[in-house]
């Protein structure tokens, strides 16, 4: 193992303007607001509009890190997007970052982790600090996911908003803010979560057959129970690698996308209700900017009080899984 650790320098983000709550849904769907908040705790979500995009989005809130950072833009090299549900499929959305932010001297990539994006970001972030390679790291999670939504399927769409979140990260040789981190592919369970994307075939062979919508296809009660099944032993595998005892969680953060799974997923880790960040009230799930965002408000909120040590969860299509171990200080 190297020597070299990973602080973490700032955390920021950007949501869409527009609100659209649940009694805005009763005009375009067969659905209530007391179903959506008995089944989800979602009360209202940020919806992008006009020409407002998950790059928009990103490009936001990599500004607003690096502005909170007082980092020197020229000095980042290495910008990683976790952009799943990109506005384009090239150029990628790191590449449109560094072109907005002047980052010039980074070398730029995505990832598509879906939902679990912002962890797994984290962990190529450490790896590239770690080896020596590159030293000080953007990463930007985001997506506009209401854009791949069919909106009269009510199962699917009532869940989700858009949002980024944004984070630098440098190397130290004083310490490391990353205590730990697991990641979680399950490509067998690939179907839960789908967004098909089609391109058309060459005029001169057969058409595709099946022409599919660039919808999101869900099968929510599959994607609960792989949540329940998997993450909860990689969570305490996690604390037993780190040697870190539950009760010295300050606060867990996890993947917003239902309150009954939140409550559920801290229950079984016997993490209290104090503990548990949670704004999905207001926002929905938003994809791989859920926890940025949550950490970033649960600061300003002062619901996280720094110095602290958080435990972060996530999960999505792939299916995927993510969970780390993260330390924050005063000047986060
Ligand atoms: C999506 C989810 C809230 C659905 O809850 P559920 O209790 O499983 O509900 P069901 O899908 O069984 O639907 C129950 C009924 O409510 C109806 N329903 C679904 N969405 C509805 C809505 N928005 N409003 C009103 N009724 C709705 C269904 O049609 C069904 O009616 P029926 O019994 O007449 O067929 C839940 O499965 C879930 O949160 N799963 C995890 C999804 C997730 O987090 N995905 C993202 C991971 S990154």
């Amino acid at each position: 193992m190297s020597n070299i650790g990973v602080k973490i320098v700032s955390i920021d983000c950007e949501v869409a303007k527009n609100v659209i709550t649940n009694d805005d849904l009763t005009k375009i769907l067969d659905t209530s607001d007391e179903w959506i908040t008995t089944r989800t705790g979602i009360k209202e979500r940020r919806v992008v509009s006009g020409d407002e995009s998950s790059t928009t989005l990103g490009i936001s809130a990599a500004k607003k890190v690096i502005k909170r950072s007082n980092f020197n833009i020229k000095d980042i090299d290495l910008i990683i997007a976790a952009a799943s549900a990109p506005e384009d499929v090239y150029p990628s959305v790191a590449c449109l970052i560094q072109e907005a932010t002047g980052a010039d001297n980074a070398v730029c990539f995505d990832i598509k982790a879906a939902c679990s994006g912002f962890i797994y970001a984290l962990s190529c972030a450490c790896a590239y600090i770690k080896s020596g390679m590159y030293k000080n790291v953007l990463i930007v999670a985001t997506d506009a996911t209401t854009k791949f939504t069919d909106w009269s399927d009510r199962s699917v769409c009532v869940l989700f908003g858009d949002g980024a979140g944004s984070a630098i990260l440098t190397a130290s040789n004083k310490e490391d803010d990353i205590v730990g981190i697991n990641l979680i592919s399950d490509g067998a369970s690939g179907d839960f979560i789908t967004l098909k994307t089609q391109g058309i075939n060459c005029p001169l062979v057969d058409k595709i057959e099946h022409e599919v919508k660039p919808f999101i296809q869900m099968k929510g009660k599959d994607v609960y129970k792989f949540v329940m099944t998997k993450i909860p032993p990689k969570l305490e595998e996690l604390l037993q690698d780190t040697n870190t005892d539950v009760k010295d969680i300050d606060y867990f953060v996890p993947h917003q996308s239902n309150q009954r799974m939140i409550d559920a997923l801290a229950e079984r880790l016997t993490i209290d209700n104090s503990k548990v960040i949670s704004n999905i009230e207001h926002y929905g799930n938003m994809s791989a900017a859920s926890i940025p965002v949550a950490i970033r408000e649960g600061i300003d909120k002062k619901e996280i009080k720094l110095p602290a040590t958080l435990m972060i969860s996530a999960f999505g299509a792939g299916m995927t899984g993510a969970n780390a171990i993260i330390k924050l200080d005063e000047n986060i």
